[in-house]
């Protein structure tokens, strides 16, 4: 029998050690990755629900304190199509509205552009050819009460991926939050502050010239303002970032044209909708 103080009995019960560990991390991995998923998805309906004020308007709370079934109950107010940016066209298919995953769609140069305008410009590589747009209307009515864009753009440690919500008129916000973000807490982590958020609604995104105008003011914004809301302090980067995310996502080469094709259709009262339910 092997010594227990022997070099080769050290090394086997390390190697053994080492096989266990990892099969019990791999294991933990694969188990929980639904339970990881699931979670991320439920994060980002919260933060579509806050965007929209719904959570506030119906319970008074952010959607972070809801219960799952007041979150489901809110939910069937939110429907989603994906739409080509470029065109301004529904597309896709109930499948591929549920797998659509926005990080993996930029990613692939097969299924996005770059993003070169030097004049809004959200400071990312490239953004997905189709992106998916959610819908707030009262359950069982076709009624379109608000758009949520998702948007995302460099703040100072990393990109800041969000979800902006336009009222009826598609040119006034109704709010602005941000699901993932590295940006340092207290500084430009302040952009998850509720008080900072709530600023955001009533803001005006486009001046009446069309040109996207919605902005972080550097300093408190004064209150004659409708485009501005106040800077985060001690966070010139982040704020520069907001607003060059928001004015990228507003334009042309973001959601210009499918805002303005949803608008004639809005007017027109065209707007059919066979909106997945998310
Ligand atoms: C540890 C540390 C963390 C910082 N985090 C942020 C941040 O999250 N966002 C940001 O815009 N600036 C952050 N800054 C400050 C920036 O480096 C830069 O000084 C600041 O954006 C300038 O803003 P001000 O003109 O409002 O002072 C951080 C600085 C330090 C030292």
């Amino acid at each position: 029998m092997q010594q227990r103080d022997s070099l080769g009995y050290t090394l086997g019960v390390a190697a053994v050690l080492c096989v266990v560990c990892s099969l019990a991390v791999s294991t933990a991995a694969v188990s929980l990755r639904g339970r990881q998923e699931a979670n991320v998805k439920l994060d980002q309906q919260k933060n579509i629900l806050d965007a929209t004020g719904l959570a506030i308007g119906e319970y008074g709370v952010q959607a972070n304190e809801l219960s799952a079934s007041e979150i489901d109950k809110l939910n069937a107010y939110v429907s989603a199509k994906l739409v080509d940016l470029q065109t301004g066209e529904y597309v896709g298919d109930d499948a591929q509205l549920e797998k659509y995953n926005l990080v993996e769609e930029a990613a692939n140069p097969d299924t996005s552009v770059p993003i070169e305008n030097p004049v809004f410009n959200p400071g990312e590589p490239r953004r997905p050819k189709v992106m998916k747009v959610y819908f707030v209307k009262k359950p069982g009515t076709d009624k379109i009460l608000q758009v949520v864009l998702p948007v995302y753009g460099k703040g100072l440690w990393g990109t800041l991926y969000g979800y902006l919500a336009l009222k009826s008129d598609l040119e006034t916000i109704q709010g602005l939050t941000f699901y993932q973000h590295k940006e340092t807490p207290g500084l430009g982590g302040e952009v998850d502050n509720p008080r900072w958020k709530a600023m955001w609604d009533g803001r005006k995104l486009y001046d009446p010239s069309g040109q996207p105008a919605a902005m972080v003011f550097k300093g408190p914004a004064p209150k004659t303002d409708e485009y501005a809301v106040d800077g985060l302090s001690g966070a010139t980067i982040t704020s520069r970032g907001v607003t060059n995310l928001i004015r990228y996502w507003a334009s042309d080469d973001g959601y210009g044209t499918y805002l303005s094709k949803l608008g004639k259709e809005m007017n027109e009262g065209t707007s059919s909708s066979n909106e997945g339910e998310e």
